[in-house]
């Protein structure tokens, strides 16, 4: 909070604020995805141009690593800023990266924990380059979103019907609320900060999902083959798969499922405050705690997935009929109140990256990833260790 200025954004923000900016930021989210449906649009032209872009360089073996982010991270600017990332300005996307990457860093070592909880501490002199190099790095972060934010301010029309993007909305908002005391709730420091939490929370869980997904079923031939029968025969072409094919890919909606679970990918959730006291199977929690719901206690509890670290996209699937099952059980987005607000975006994204890529290309290790490890680094996200793969066309 100190280096946000106040309790600004959503992801660490309590209280009416977080209220406003998680209700105004699903209103955004759903106007952009329901209607005209201009958020699959904006996926499916990602997708494709992936698609093209493996065509010429994936029969010689890539990383799918860096083009799942690019990709990802486009989708999240675009939402955001109105723009996507091509040749031009690979080297904007990157630099974001970076300083991302490092925010997560910094804040990961256990003197970020320390002067995280103690403020004070950043003040010594001994922890004044620690503290340094976290302010400059996130002030380098708020100037670059700050920047698109004052572009975007030099051309808005308030007047005009819907917005292109998630900061023209704000500014809007921004607009009509100005004779009220902080903008009432719509100030620039909040601005920055959703930026911030949208672009962390919107790219990394996504694009490491994709990637821990290939992984997996690269691990087991018997998947890959199931994954290619589903798309022969219900597919049957290479034309482009769409969000309308969803309840036909039986098997590809459960592979996913199996992905998210096994992967875990924010393995310690986020870390939250009770409200109230409560009493859970006899321990007494004050109000005011800070508690960290352990979401894979129930992904991988073995009574309700058996042999809960193997890789077992079946169990999502109806015996007899091969239908689709709901298991309230498979949390990867939490629940409750923080419940992950991009989460139909992030499926629409996990459905349409994988089962395109599937369809496309045979797909198998490079021969330098043989041994490809599933182990796991930990961080905020898990990250799967670097592999490549060969794609060739399938058509
Ligand atoms: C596979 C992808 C994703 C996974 C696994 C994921 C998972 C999560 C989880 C576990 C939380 C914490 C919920 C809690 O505190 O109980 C969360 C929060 C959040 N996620 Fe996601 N997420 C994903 C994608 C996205 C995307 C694409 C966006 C943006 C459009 C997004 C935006 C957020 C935000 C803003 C929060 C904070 C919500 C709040 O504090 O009220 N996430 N996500």
């Amino acid at each position: 909070m100190e280096i946000r200025k106040g309790a600004y954004g959503i992801l660490e923000s309590y209280g009416p604020r977080w209220v406003q900016a998680r209700r105004f930021t699903l209103h955004i989210l759903r106007d952009f995805g329901l209607g005209k449906n201009l958020m699959e649009q904006k996926v499916i032209g990602e997708v494709e141009k992936m698609l093209e872009k493996l065509e010429k360089i994936g029969k010689n073996g890539v990383d799918m690593q860096n083009i799942f982010d690019a990709s990802v991270g486009s989708i999240i600017n675009s939402l955001l800023f109105g723009y996507r990332f091509d040749e031009t300005n690979m080297h904007q996307f990157l630099e974001l990266k970076t300083r991302l990457n490092q925010h997560f860093k910094l804040g990961a070592e256990p003197i970020g924990a320390l002067t995280g909880m103690y403020p004070w501490l950043g003040r010594l002199p001994i922890l004044s380059n620690y503290k340094k190099a976290t302010t400059d790095n996130w002030a380098a972060l708020m100037k670059f979103f700050r920047q698109q934010v004052e572009e975007k301010l030099a051309v808005i029309d308030y007047d005009s019907e819907g917005n292109a993007d998630y900061v023209e909305a704000f500014l809007k908002e921004r607009k009509k609320n100005e004779d009220k005391e902080d903008f009432g709730g719509f100030e620039m420091e909040q601005l920055d900060s959703v930026c911030f939490d949208l672009w962390v929370a919107g790219m990394e869980t996504t694009s490491n999902t994709l990637y821990w997904s290939l992984l997996y079923v690269l691990k087991h031939p018997e998947v890959l083959k199931k994954v290619y029968e589903e798309l022969d025969q219900k597919i049957g072409s290479d034309r482009i798969i769409t969000i309308a094919d969803r309840n036909n890919l039986n098997f590809i909606n459960a592979t996913i499922n199996e992905s998210q679970r096994l992967a875990n990918l924010l393995p310690m959730n986020l870390s939250r405050t009770t409200t109230a006291d409560v009493e859970i199977a006899g321990y007494r929690i004050p109000k005011d705690t800070v508690i960290t719901p352990q979401i894979s206690s129930v992904m991988y509890d073995p009574e309700i997935f058996p042999e809960p670290y193997e890789f077992h996209p079946e169990r999502f699937l109806e015996k007899g009929t091969g239908n689709l099952k709901k298991v309230v059980e498979l949390v990867p987005f939490s629940i409750g109140k923080r419940q992950c607000p991009g989460e139909g975006l992030a499926k629409m994204e996990l459905f349409l990256f994988f089962s395109n890529l599937f369809n496309k290309f045979r797909i198998e290790f490079h021969p330098d990833s043989a041994d490809a490890s599933i182990e796991k680094d930990f961080g905020l996200t898990v990250k799967a260790r670097n592999y490549k793969v060969v794609m060739n066309k399938r058509h």
